[in-house]
């Protein structure tokens, strides 16, 4: 734990949701290596269900610096980043600092840490869906090629950063270590099955309404030879308040849930549709088939494997792959996301260089 006393902290820096679960493992490890830290939380996700809730759910201190910058375009978001964490940097001269995936806190923090000569670690590093019109992309490439110290989840991640220059340290995913760390007991929901689950709120999907449309229709059609159920991210109700309203019955619309439970529906799921990075790993290592909405994807891994598939936002194209990938069996076998030691091997490299 951080305190006045230790001055050779290492500094997470967080803002969105799937940093703070990429966090836990990390912090776990942290904690049992009796590493010193504190976590700067950007408030790039503010609402309860997008944040708080993940900190009280996953065993988190409340973040010891708190920006509340919020929602804003790219520029003035990451600008009001950059401006709050140079001052944290200043004040706090934390020994090293690590930022996690690609989004715009990662860019930020990973920019304010490096100009101020501060070292810089990228936990999930050179992964690429080689799509620059993505930010997530933007956001991964810049960090990684200011960034130090470079934590792959993947051997294809290490092949990639390598291409581009960059020595990668292969770690695997500190996502399945955070799988790997529930409890079986504690992984419910109250959903009768069976069910589609679905998550869509990638940029590329909300910022153009006929896609969202698209797959908004190809949920409703699909909805009625199975009930979808869809946790519906902060991002996509504030595009399409009234889309959302037009539904179907068996399209059931919820609040986002915890990590728990959403470990727990995807488990229990008979198919999940998704276009998020997290959703589709976590689909594959709980063996369940994965159908994304989207033209690329950062992890082919899931795809070789047969889990996953790629479908346009087209609405006979999603019920096509959605029949055709529902109920397979996904097998886990040559995991290509580690051992579930990642967030040790991380600490334990920072520990050896740092402290
Ligand atoms: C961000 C990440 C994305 C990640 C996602 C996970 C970037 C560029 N994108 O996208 O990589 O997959 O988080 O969730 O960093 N909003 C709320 N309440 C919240 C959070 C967001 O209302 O708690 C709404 C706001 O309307 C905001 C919009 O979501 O305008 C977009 O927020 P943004 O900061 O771009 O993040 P995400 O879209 O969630």
């Amino acid at each position: 734990m951080w305190n006045e006393e230790v001055r050779a902290i290492i500094l997470h820096i967080v803002g969105a949701r799937p940093q703070f679960i990429k966090l836990a493992p990390v912090i776990r490890a942290f904690r049992e290596m009796d590493i010193p830290y504190a976590v700067l939380h950007t408030g790039q996700h503010y609402d309860h269900t997008m944040s708080d809730l993940h900190f009280t759910s996953l065993g988190l201190d409340e973040p010891h610096f708190h920006l509340g910058i919020g929602s804003d375009s790219h520029a003035r978001q990451t600008s009001r980043m950059l401006e709050g964490i140079e001052e944290v940097l200043l004040r706090e001269t934390p020994a090293f600092v690590l930022v996690y995936g690609d989004t715009n806190s990662t860019l930020a923090g990973a920019l304010a840490a490096v100009k101020l000569g501060i070292p810089v670690g990228h936990v999930e590093a050179g992964v690429r869906s080689f799509d620059r019109r993505m930010p997530e992309e933007i956001n991964r490439v810049v960090a990684d090629h200011v960034s130090d110290h470079h934590f792959c989840p993947t051997m294809n991640a290490v092949s990639l950063l390598r291409k581009e220059g960059i020595e990668g340290i292969l770690t695997g995913d500190v996502m399945y270590d955070a799988l790997l760390q529930t409890r079986r007991e504690d992984l419910t929901h109250p959903h009768a099955l069976p069910f589609v689950l679905v998550t869509i709120h990638r940029a590329e999907n909300t910022d153009v309404p006929e896609k969202f449309a698209g797959i908004w229709t190809g949920l409703k059609l699909l909805s009625r030879e199975i009930p979808v159920l869809f946790p519906v991210h902060p991002r996509t109700r504030h595009r399409f308040p009234d889309l959302l309203q037009d539904g179907a019955p068996n399209l059931n619309l919820i609040e986002p849930v915890s990590y728990l439970t959403m470990l727990a529906m995807v488990r229990d799921a008979s198919l999940v549709i998704t276009d998020s990075g997290g959703v589709q790993k976590e689909a594959f290592l709980l063996g369940t088939p994965c159908v994304t909405v989207r033209d690329t994807t950062e992890w082919p891994e899931t795809v070789q494997a047969g889990a996953n598939t790629l479908v346009a936002a087209e609405p006979e194209a999603l019920c096509r792959s959605a029949r055709s990938m529902m109920g397979l069996k996904v097998a886990l076998k040559d995991n290509p996301f580690g051992n579930g030691k990642a967030s040790f091997a991380v600490a334990g490299f920072i520990r050896e260089h740092y402290l």
